[in-house]
């Protein structure tokens, strides 16, 4: 699609949604789209952001209001970051670069993915904005490390560690829409670093547990990378407020709420639902993000109301990419932007920091 003649513009992120369900071949919407199981806890994600209000205020002074602010060291005109998603050229060449370029025309962050089909030097001379490595525990502390030096040196100023999918969820669209990475295509990134070597599955229930626990990182390791590594380790996937305790006791940076957009554990609960408890757990030592269910600027607002210090968008980026390359991806950051200055217009928040839970209604429940 060609975003240039203005009175064709998608209006919202629900209508990049729908292009980019309609344009895309059914497995590669399957990967990018959906979630695992029976898609619980992909749609609680939006479903308990939906049952936030936020408050009307009047007549509060808005002058000099503003959206800016400073997350770990990166100054950014959002509490914004695009979350890491793996192989983006399956949507657009434009690929994790163009998506790079978009976050950074917009004034936002963007964490890349370990699973970045493109070299982490070229994304980043895209968009300087792509600030954060994501990786995942790579069976061992060598080659967990190499990686983690590999970020430093191209320029990253943090890593972020996933901890929440040391196997794969069980994806039931994807498997019935059969699909798979095409030839050539491939995590870049990770190429001579040790990867975890799981053992074929044949037979039995015990396997699965031997297979994961010779490659899932312990406290000691989180512990031992957030000591050494070179750059602050943020730690993704948090859901429980003693895993947050933990977090911060391991020397964590940051910790980030999410459920892996409902790719993970079907059945987990919404992000925004633990995010009170994380930050309560937390109790201001280090910033507290979220992700998950993040569609509109309203959904910023509601987070940052429950204590969030930013939040990251995941499929909405995706929708952009696939209907207008990097223009679509950054137009979507420009509504998610326009929508959250309005939002704080109407509930009398010049600044972040007038965003609280006195911001939201009486909840209906
Ligand atoms: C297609 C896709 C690929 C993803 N790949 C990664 C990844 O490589 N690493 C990671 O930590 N999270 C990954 N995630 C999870 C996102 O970082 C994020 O937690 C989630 O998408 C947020 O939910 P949302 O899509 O509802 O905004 C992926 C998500 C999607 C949709």
């Amino acid at each position: 699609m060609s975003l240039d003649t203005p009175e064709r513009l998608p209006a919202s992120l629900a209508d990049y949604q729908a292009l980019a369900q309609a344009n895309l071949s059914p497995d590669v919407a399957a990967y990018f789209l959906r979630g695992a199981g029976a898609e619980q806890t992909l749609r609680a994600n939006a479903e308990d952001l939906a049952a936030l209000r936020p408050w009307p205020r009047a007549c509060k002074d808005l002058r000099g209001g503003s959206t800016a602010c400073a997350v770990l060291g990166l100054s950014l005109d959002a509490p914004l970051l695009v979350a890491p998603m793996a192989y983006l050229p399956l949507l657009d060449p434009a690929g994790e670069a163009g998506v790079a370029a978009a976050a950074t025309a917009q004034g936002v962050g963007m964490v890349l993915s370990a699973q970045s089909a493109q070299p982490m030097d070229h994304v980043r001379a895209e968009g300087s904005n792509c600030g954060w490595m994501q990786l995942y525990w790579l069976g061992g502390r060598d080659a967990t490390m190499q990686l983690a030096q590999r970020a430093a040196r191209a320029g990253f100023s943090a890593l972020v560690l996933t901890v929440d999918a040391p196997v794969h969820g069980i994806r039931d669209a994807e498997l019935s829409a059969g699909f798979a990475l095409p030839p050539g295509l491939r995590a870049v990134n990770l190429d001579g670093l040790a990867q975890p070597q799981f053992a074929p599955l044949t037979s039995g229930e015990s396997l699965l547990f031997d297979r994961v626990a010779h490659v899932l990182p312990g406290w000691e390791d989180v512990a031992w990378l957030c000591r050494n590594a070179p750059l602050p380790v943020l730690l993704k996937g948090i859901l429980h407020p003693d895993d947050a305790r933990q977090a911060v006791q391991a020397g964590a940076a940051g910790v980030i709420v999410s459920n892996h957009g409902g790719r993970v554990l079907d059945g987990a609960p919404s992000s925004i639902s633990a995010l009170p408890a994380v930050v309560a757990a937390v109790g201001g030592a280090v910033p507290v993000l979220m992700d998950g269910g993040i569609r509109r600027g309203v959904d910023v607002f509601r987070a940052l109301a429950l204590g969030a210090d930013a939040v990251l968008i995941g499929r909405p980026v995706c929708h952009g990419l696939a209907v207008a390359g990097a223009l679509g991806a950054s137009h979507v950051l420009r509504l998610l932007l326009d929508e959250l200055e309005v939002t704080m217009a109407l509930t009398g928040c010049r600044t972040l920091s007038d965003i609280t839970r006195d911001c939201l209604g009486p909840s209906p429940f």
